[in-house]
């Protein structure tokens, strides 16, 4: 789960990593008092989950408090990215900047380590200074037992090439920053611009937090941290119904039992579907992911086929189903069961549903399946065919 800057600004002043004051707040008027607590100036910031804020206008300076309340008139509702702004914060000014540094941790899966990565030359273009001078930014692994030490942060801070003058200051941040990574179990932490003031001081003026989801257990603060009003209303129906489900951004529904059969189908009809165009002139793809489970009674398929009939998106669903101790005689019983169902609640599916069943008694469910003939569901007993007939079936006419 990604955070606003605001809740990364919080977890590192819970950590000790040092920021300036900041105010969240959703109405412009707002702006003037929070100001006002800061000193009579601040630094208005969209709030929203995507890079590049400054360059499209989302961070601006307030010298005032009416300022900042025409400022934030300006930005809440701005569009950045695709991102609408429906916060803001209201930073305390920094005193006045002299460099901009990044430093970052983050798991890094293809070494099966974490990485702690560092430039100074930070500010708002570090995936510049990455592609162009790789050399500047210094890339170290973290060994997960041994952390972060005030050593480690020192030859961190080394290979980087950080100034003497600033070194011990942000070896200090970096360790803090490990503090916040390891105690909030943070897949990313970032600081981009960790800035040198003319003051001496070393601060965190922006954060980048995603946090592990499968640590939720032992995180019991973090579910406040959801930015419920934001989660896809299918993804959230498909929660509040136990499934599996993530939506995604082609035209073809997925249904599969087991994750990994359902993650091949993806690629199968991602594959398949490059022989098509969609409606927005690319390939035909995958709608979602959506995982049934073993045990799939006909009440889980009627569930998973609501979910994704639901979807405007979809044109056509591809049901992947390879029985094992759930036979595919009690997968068929529930399709035709689901379609039912839906159908006695006045949800008449319209789409085109095309089934590939496999496994444990094909034979008998594909019987089920040619014996209700149903008008809208095909029986294509090959997974590459039914996934080239789903996309078929979902691509523009
Ligand atoms: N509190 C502050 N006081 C003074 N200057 C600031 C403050 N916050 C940010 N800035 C300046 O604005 C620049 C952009 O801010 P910030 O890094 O938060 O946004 P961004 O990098 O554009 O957004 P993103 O990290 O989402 O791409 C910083 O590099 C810094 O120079
Ligand atoms: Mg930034």
């Amino acid at each position: 789960m990604d955070l606003f800057e605001y809740q990364a600004r919080d977890l590192f002043a819970k950590h000790g990593v040092p920021v300036l004051a900041g105010e969240v707040i959703d109405t412009p008027e707002a702006a003037r008092e929070a100001t006002e607590r800061l000193g009579g100036k601040s630094v208005v910031k969209a709030q929203v989950k995507v890079g590049g804020r400054g360059k499209a206008g989302g961070v601006k300076l307030a010298a005032n408090p009416d300022e900042a309340v025409a400022r934030a008139t300006d930005i809440l509702g701005m569009d950045i990215k695709g991102h609408t702004v429906h916060k803001v914060m209201i930073a305390e000014l920094s005193p006045e900047i002299e460099a901009e540094y990044y430093v970052s941790y983050l798991l890094d899966r293809t070494n099966r380590t974490f990485l702690a990565m560092a430039s100074v030359q930070g500010g708002m273009d570090i995936e510049e200074v990455a592609e162009k001078t790789p050399e500047a930014l210094a890339k170290v692994p973290v060994n997960a037992v041994d952390g972060v030490s005030i050593e480690k942060a020192r030859e961190i801070v080394a290979l980087a090439k950080f100034p003497a003058d600033v070194a011990e200051g942000v070896a200090e941040a970096l360790v803090t920053l490990w503090k916040t990574f390891v105690a909030e179990d943070a897949l990313l932490v970032e600081v981009n611009p960790l800035v040198k003031t003319k003051d001496g001081r070393i601060l965190a003026l922006d954060g980048k937090v995603s946090l592990d989801e499968n640590a939720d257990f032992r995180q019991p603060d973090h579910e406040a941290l959801e930015d419920k009003a934001a989660a896809n209303p299918l993804e959230a129906a498909a929660k509040a119904k136990n499934l599996n489900y993530v939506k995604l951004e082609g035209e073809v529904g997925i249904i599969g039992n087991g994750a990994g059969l359902v993650m091949s189908t993806l690629d199968v009809v991602a594959y398949a579907g490059e022989a098509y165009t969609s409606a927005n002139g690319g390939g035909v793809k995958p709608a979602n992911f959506l995982d049934i489970g073993g045990g799939a009674s006909a009440e889980v398929m009627a569930n998973g086929l609501e979910i994704i009939l639901g979807d405007p998106d979809v044109k056509s669903v591809f049901v992947n189903v390879f029985g094992g101790i759930t036979a595919c005689d009690e997968v068929a019983n529930g399709i035709v069961q689901a379609l039912e169902l839906l159908a006695s609640k006045g949800e008449e599916v319209t789409k085109p549903l095309v089934v590939r069943l496999d496994g444990n008694n094909a034979e008998l469910g594909r019987k089920i399946l040619s014996d209700a003939n149903h008008p809208l569901v095909q029986r294509v007993d090959t997974m590459d065919g039914a996934a080239d007939k789903a996309a078929e079936l979902a691509a523009a006419k």
